[in-house]
């Protein structure tokens, strides 16, 4: 064996067999990692392919209970689910998010029904998929979101989706004070055991397109969500922000979108201690894609390694598009 010149720094040495990586590794990725965001639509036995997420589809209310029946299968914990509301049923108010038979609450209904308790099922609160406008509140006649009547909309919301059996509420329209008022009205209507994730760091970003597409709101959206989401440029206010959503009574927070963000996650964890989960959103998914299609990457490889550097990072979890096929890929 050739002598090393610099024998006390052999990095190296343990990277020469597979065993030995496997052992020193410091990080793991399992199935249990995985957060899956669905999109129902309505109809029976339909599935609308999305052109902006090539390989994600709108389901409607009876193929979303098959998809949760497929994940809990893969060991994926949890499912978060969007609904893609039809045109009629948009309002400037966004009533509908109201309605006790939307289609948040009828898939929500389906899925416990196939599958129990075996799966959690984590729901999107904001107005933006009900809105004739794609904002996530309400707005006033020069188009501002209001953020105290949007909170008090987003409260029935919330108790909306626990009633119909949500297992986790994800605030994720970033209004100030609405964990600590869907908290209260939680406990008041019975609903002590159902969770918060708050959305604490969501950034105003341009990763998001594709998911406007999904729900419908792209076409709808005037102007942009800077008065509310945050400034790309801030870190430290997204510590202000999770020390908020913490106090007010999240039981876990995230951070969004992911990648670019994974400063903000390491510091949140090294902070707060606390579950930290991240969004790999849709333009991050569709980049992976967009890079797959020119042979500019590998699919398998490229979403194992981005998985594994959120896990890195701090969080607890992470939700992703890719979470059925990166559940195979980790079975
Ligand atoms: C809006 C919402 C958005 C996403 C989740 N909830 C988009 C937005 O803020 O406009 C984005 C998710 C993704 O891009 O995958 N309440």
């Amino acid at each position: 064996m050739t002598q090393s010149a610099y024998p006390s720094l052999r990095m190296r040495r343990t990277r020469t067999h597979g065993w030995s990586r496997a052992m020193v590794r410091e990080t793991t990725l399992s199935p249990a990692d995985l957060i899956w965001p669905l999109f129902v639509t309505d109809g029976v036995g339909v599935e609308e392919p999305i052109a902006a997420l090539p390989g994600v589809s709108r389901w409607s209310v009876d193929l979303i209970a098959e998809r949760a029946g497929e994940a809990m299968a893969l060991g994926i914990p949890c499912l978060a689910l969007f609904p893609n509301t039809q045109a009629g049923r948009r309002s400037e108010d966004g009533a509908e998010a109201l309605n006790p038979d939307n289609l948040m609450c009828r898939a929500t209904r389906a899925i416990r029904d196939m599958c129990g308790d075996g799966i959690g099922v984590l729901t999107d609160v904001a107005l933006d998929p009900y809105t004739s406008h794609g904002q996530d509140g309400l707005i006033d006649q020069a188009g501002y979101v209001l953020n105290d009547a949007t909170v008090d909309a987003l409260v029935q919301q919330s108790l909306n989706q626990a009633a119909a059996g949500a297992d986790i509420i994800a605030p994720s329209d970033m209004m100030d004070g609405r964990i600590g008022a869907i908290r209260a009205a939680l406990e008041q209507a019975g609903h002590a055991n159902v969770q918060i994730m708050s959305y604490a760091a969501k950034y105003a970003s341009a990763f998001y397109g594709p998911f406007r597409d999904a729900v419908g709101s792209r076409g709808l959206l005037k102007g942009d969500k800077q008065t509310y989401q945050m400034d790309p440029a801030n870190s430290e206010e997204a510590l202000r922000e999770v020390a908020l959503d913490l106090a007010e009574g999240a039981d876990s927070v995230m951070v969004k979108p992911g990648l670019p963000y994974l400063d903000i996650v390491a510091k949140v964890k090294q902070r707060f201690a606390v579950p930290v989960f991240a969004y790999q959103v849709s333009g991050e998914y569709a980049m992976i894609e967009a890079a797959v299609a020119v042979g500019a990457g590998e699919r398998d490889a490229l979403v194992l390694e981005t998985l594994m550097a959120f896990k890195r990072a701090g969080c607890s979890g992470v939700l992703t598009y890719h979470a059925a096929h990166a559940a195979r890929l980790l079975g």
